[in-house]
């Protein structure tokens, strides 16, 4: 078993280059189901769900060779199942991407129930909500997914929640569908943008990604012998930002878009830090003990819930009491346990987290319950007195890439061992 091994505190200092969105190449992977023909995709993250998507589009026939670290060629001329391996598409969440990919490709497909992050409860009635308006029949049972079509017809969906992934989900199984198909209160996040970009790239009639109404004409083929760029990934930035922050240190962070970062710059800057937005990076210097802040997660453009747990940790040593309520999961509290073996002074009661600002953090054993709460105990393991050792690394490693090299970089006493 691997183990981070940390030793605090330092202040960062220096600059990070951000990689492409996990949660926009998790959709884009098998977005490339949906083309009869080639295309080839930069910028994409080295990272654990990567490779798994990868090698579950590998068993379903397509062809797949890194060009680079980040750069992948995707053949799915041939596509030869329509039922992916169930060990594999349970490891991750964003597996249930397969359902609207190959509803809109081959009509039908079997996936395992998606796995992903611990965060409570995670329902997909919306999703299935849309595949059944469009005309397919869905079962859930015995931990599998089935979905299969005669054909699919253009509808206007309605989706009671907000939700990225149903959004996203709705749209790949409406591109190759006959006729129109709307999608009203639609999720509004970058990645959103960046799938439909992605398929528009690809050949499909995609508009209004990034307001709550989205409308796909349904086309005939998608035929790819095209490239697409990944879009920056916003929560890897925004961690950095917030490492900023609670170190006390000064980062430029390269490659990424501001515009996508506007809650949280407002929020940080609340709490004392200093920000330069250059449009595609941005620097944020922190000279002084962070202040305390109120923070609610919301659907993007409100404060991204991703950002939640590595905000805790600059609000656990804040100056005064600062307030966390989580709106959008149940059980994204988890990493506040581990930050109070630390001797931060946290308290959660239901959806609201309490945090005291305690003068500083002491290293410990810490656990990462998911893949944010593992950020957040880096960023708290680089600003805690002592050593801190971190767990269940399997978390981190399915959505940041190269990150203790990255941490390093910026001068953190970090170093992966094995038990
Ligand atoms: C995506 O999850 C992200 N995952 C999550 O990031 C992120 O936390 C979340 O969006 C919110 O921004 C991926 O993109 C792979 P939702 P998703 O559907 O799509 C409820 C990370 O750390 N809901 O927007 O699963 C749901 O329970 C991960 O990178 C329904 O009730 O989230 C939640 O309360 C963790 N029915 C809310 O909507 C549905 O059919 C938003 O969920 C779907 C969702």
């Amino acid at each position: 078993m691997e183990k981070l091994l940390i030793k605090g505190p330092t202040h960062l200092k220096g600059e990070v280059t951000i990689s492409g969105a996990k949660n926009a190449t998790v959709a884009i992977l098998p977005a490339t189901l949906l083309i009869n023909g080639t295309c080839v995709l930069e910028n994409v993250p080295n990272i654990s769900d990567v490779k798994v998507s990868c090698k579950i589009l590998s068993e379903l026939g397509a062809k797949i060779t890194w060009l680079d670290n980040n750069t992948l060629s995707i053949d799915t001329t041939n596509i030869t199942t329509s039922n992916a391996p169930l060990d594999l598409t349970s490891k991750f969440r964003a597996s249930y991407y397969l359902i609207g990919s190959m509803l809109g490709r081959k009509r039908a497909i079997q996936v395992g129930m998606p796995g992903g992050c611990n965060l409570g409860p995670r329902p997909i009635d919306q999703h299935i909500k849309g595949f059944e308006l469009l005309g397919a029949k869905v079962d859930v049972s015995q931990g599998k997914i089935t979905a299969k079509a005669d054909n699919l017809v253009g509808t206007s969906i309605y989706m009671d929640i907000v939700s990225v992934g149903a959004t996203i989900n709705v749209m790949l199984a409406s591109v190759l569908a006959e006729g129109t198909t709307t999608i009203d209160n639609a999720a509004k996040e970058p990645h959103i943008v960046d799938v439909a970009n992605f398929l528009n790239t690809m050949g499909a009639d995609i508009r209004g990604a990034g307001t709550d109404m989205i409308k796909i004409n349904g086309v005939k083929e998608l035929k790819g012998n095209a490239t697409y760029s990944i879009v920056p990934d916003q929560i890897e930035a925004g961690t950095f930002m917030l490492a900023a922050v609670a170190s006390q240190g000064d980062i430029l962070i390269k490659n990424c878009i501001t515009k996508h970062l506007e809650s949280l710059t407002a929020k940080i800057q609340e709490m004392g830090a200093e920000v330069h937005d250059y449009g595609d990076s941005i620097r944020v210097t922190c000279n002084r003990k962070p202040s305390r802040a109120n923070i609610k997660t919301l659907p993007y453009p409100g404060f991204p819930t991703d950002l939640q747990p590595q905000m805790g940790v600059a609000l656990s040593i804040a100056n005064g009491t600062s307030t966390i309520n989580e709106s959008i999961w149940e059980s994204r509290f988890q990493y506040t346990a581990e930050l109070n073996k630390m001797g931060a002074k946290i308290s959660v009661q239901g959806k609201s987290a309490f945090f005291e600002g305690v003068d500083k953090l002491y290293g410990a054993p810490v656990y990462s319950s998911d893949l944010r709460a593992g950020a957040a105990l880096i960023i708290a393991g680089i600003i805690a007195e002592g050593e801190t050792e971190i767990y269940n690394l399997d978390h981190i490693d399915r959505g940041y890439e190269k990150i203790e090299e990255k941490f390093k970089n910026l001068g953190a006493n970090i170093q992966r061992v094995s038990n």
